[in-house]
């Protein structure tokens, strides 16, 4: 028999958010909210951070990190997510107590703020057992940031308008290997990157809704479903790396090393940097170019993972831990 405040494994979940790398990232002009109109393809990767969850019997949300870089108060995306999501239920004596493992680099242009965010309404969604559509997730995301609704959901998919008007172009599995390196002593802020972009910029924006259209059916048309585009396209358009790259020398230094490792195939730097990435035909490839030029990315000073691609988001596993 199950004593009134035995846990069981339903009061336990843990979430994965997967980082995201920009295959293409397009500014267009500056909208009436002072957002930027983006058309952008994003794509979900393989490094994650962990978040434990555990649902508790008071009404009580509270964060614990392994990162002390991190707040974890009602500033923190995941706090402001859960109480999002409890708002938005009307259920307002639900609790939970959230663990934060961290290891996708903070400031690096990877989203990882937003998936945690997209991770806590995805695994309290199942936590609180709130029955909620993918689709209604990704509604509630649009309000905690301008990539959490791709990280909701995942996979390859443009997403037009500040990030948060989902097509989905692939959802399938895909083997293209990612390298992804960054200098650890470095972030970079993304309304820096954006005002900068604005201020050298700002006279070629578009402004007309029917050019905005026709930039985003450039990209429509653009084949991104299957793994031929590495091999179709000869670059990646990161219209941020235009602005950054030029006085980050880190970013410099990374895309160089990427350049010059032995079948690299496409080389960028992802989202508002100063992450930078090589993608790579397989992942094995990936995984093994990636041991065999460890000393050159430690020579650089860059850390660097070798990732597949993913075709969600978040992967929700019921674990005790
Ligand atoms: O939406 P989010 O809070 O993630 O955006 C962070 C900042 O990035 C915004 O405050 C803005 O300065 C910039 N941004 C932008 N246009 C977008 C997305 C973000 O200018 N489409």
């Amino acid at each position: 028999m199950r004593m009134p405040n035995q846990k069981t494994q339903n009061d336990y979940l843990i979430a994965y958010a997967f980082a995201k790398i920009n295959l293409h990232l397009e500014i267009l002009g500056l909208r009436n909210d002072g957002y930027h109109e983006l058309s952008m393809v994003m794509q979900s990767i393989d490094l994650f951070d962990q978040l434990k969850m555990q649902s508790s019997r008071d009404d009580k949300i509270t964060l614990s990190s392994s990162n002390v870089e991190l707040t974890v108060g009602d500033d923190n995306l995941i706090v402001k997510a859960a109480r999002l999501l409890r708002e938005k239920s009307g259920k307002d004596n639900l609790g939970v107590n959230i663990d934060l493992i961290k290891n996708i680099p903070i400031g690096a242009g990877l989203a990882g703020g937003s998936t945690d965010a997209a991770a806590t309404i995805v695994g309290l969604n199942r936590l609180w057992n709130l029955k909620y559509h993918i689709k209604e997730l990704e509604e509630m995301a649009k309000e905690i940031g301008s990539d959490v609704p791709f990280c909701v959901s995942g996979g390859r998919q443009l997403c037009f308008g500040r990030g948060e008007l989902l097509e989905t172009v692939n959802n399938k599995q895909s083997n293209i290997g990612v390298i992804l390196v960054k200098d650890p002593s470095i972030q970079i802020s993304t309304p820096m990157a954006y005002k900068r972009y604005k201020d050298q910029y700002a006279e070629s924006y578009l402004s007309r809704d029917v050019e905005f259209e026709n930039k985003r059916n450039e990209a429509r048309i653009f084949d991104w479903t299957t793994d031929k585009f590495i091999n179709e396209k000869s670059n990646i358009q990161n219209d941020l790396q235009k602005t950054i790259s030029p006085i980050t020398p880190e970013v410099e230094k990374s895309l160089n090393v990427l350049k010059e490792l032995p079948g690299s195939k496409l080389v960028s730097m992802s989202g508002s940097g100063p992450s930078c990435y090589a993608l790579f035909s397989t992942y094995s490839q990936a995984k093994i170019v990636r041991k065999q030029n460890l000393s050159k990315f430690s020579d650089a000073g860059l850390s660097s993972w070798a990732c597949s691609m993913k075709a969600i988001g978040v992967e929700l596993k019921n674990e005790l831990f």
